[in-house]
């Protein structure tokens, strides 16, 4: 397969401009595409802002900063990305807008580029589906906050070939993150693990049986996560939280899958989480 150079990561949302960030930071160029050059722009400015954080840490020098921020360009359309060699797609969760964005991949990559979806839960062989070879298709999910966390769970959908696997494996190494594979099922693995635990924990604010702050310190001292259930929910976001939940249960059916009644409300009311400045937890803007 080709070496990849040129990247175009399609989306400038949280888990977007941390893709791209980390392309940039191991020496890629990358284009960042965004519905409106205003909001490429401005993920472009996110991505700064976290470089700045890691060099006030010591884990980057001020002159790779600037390196990596000279190899970052924004871009309104895929095609003004024409001839990448590797593509990565993270835009809202809904097959259509996928797809739309998959079309124009598969038009303007260079010949054999590998066209990866960053989807947390939709089947990576429907999305395939939209290009002409979808044996290129592969899913390549990174985890919030994508410059820091080491995971990138690999998808392989019903088409995607050896080749582009084992390619796209390399890549992960060499972006510094660890690479797991997983088969095209509902949620993959770290969905269809992580969000019942969230949902259950969920469950246990709505029945009472501990308030959110216990039922927090209880998973994070007593499992040694970083953070707890409802802390983390509020972080993903509580409608990521519920359409991934949503997407198990029409899976696989059931009780188990069945997103928790309260989950469904604090969505319906607009708390969010984080980004929305209250979920189970406040966030007042700094
Ligand atoms: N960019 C760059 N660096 C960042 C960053 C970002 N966006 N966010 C955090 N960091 C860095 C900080 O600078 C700091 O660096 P250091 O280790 O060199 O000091 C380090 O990360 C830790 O950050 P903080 O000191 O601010 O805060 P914490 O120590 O509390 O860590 C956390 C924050 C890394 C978010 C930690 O709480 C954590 O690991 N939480 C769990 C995250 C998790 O589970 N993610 C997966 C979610 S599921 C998912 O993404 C899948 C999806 O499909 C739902």
């Amino acid at each position: 397969m080709k070496e990849v150079s040129r990247v175009c990561v399609v989306g400038g949302g949280t888990m977007g401009n941390g893709i791209a960030h980390v392309f940039a930071q191991k020496g890629y160029a990358v284009t960042l595409v965004e519905a409106k050059k205003e909001l490429a722009d401005k993920a472009l400015a996110t991505i700064a802002k976290n470089m700045d954080r890691q060099v006030a840490k010591g884990s980057l020098s001020a002159a790779d900063k600037d390196a990596a921020l000279g190899r970052l360009k924004s871009a309104a359309s895929v095609a003004e990305a024409a001839g990448f060699d590797f593509a990565v797609e993270a835009v809202p969760e809904k097959l259509a807008i996928k797809t739309a964005v998959f079309a124009e991949l598969a038009k303007h990559g260079a010949p054999g580029a590998i066209l990866a979806t960053n989807t947390s839960s939709l089947p990576i062989t429907d999305i395939a589906a939209s290009v002409p070879n979808p044996e290129r298709v592969i899913g390549m999910h990174f985890m919030n906050p994508v410059p820091v966390m080491k995971l990138v769970e690999l998808i392989r959908g019903k088409k995607t070939s050896d080749e582009v696997t084992a390619a796209t494996r390399a890549l992960t190494e060499k972006l510094g993150k660890v690479p797991a594979v997983a088969n095209d099922f509902p949620g993959f693995v770290s969905n269809r693990v992580l969000m019942p635990m969230i949902n259950e924990a969920i469950l246990c604010v709505q029945e009472g049986v501990s308030t959110k702050e216990d039922i927090d310190v209880i998973m994070k001292l007593g499992m040694a996560h970083p953070m707890g259930p409802i802390q983390l929910a509020d972080y993903i976001g509580l409608d990521v939280c519920l359409a991934i939940m949503e997407v198990l249960d029409k899976g696989f059916g059931g009780e188990k899958y069945r997103p928790a009644k309260l989950l469904r409300e604090m969505v319906a009311a607009g708390k969010l989480g984080v980004k929305s400045g209250a979920g189970f937890y406040e966030y007042p803007k700094k």
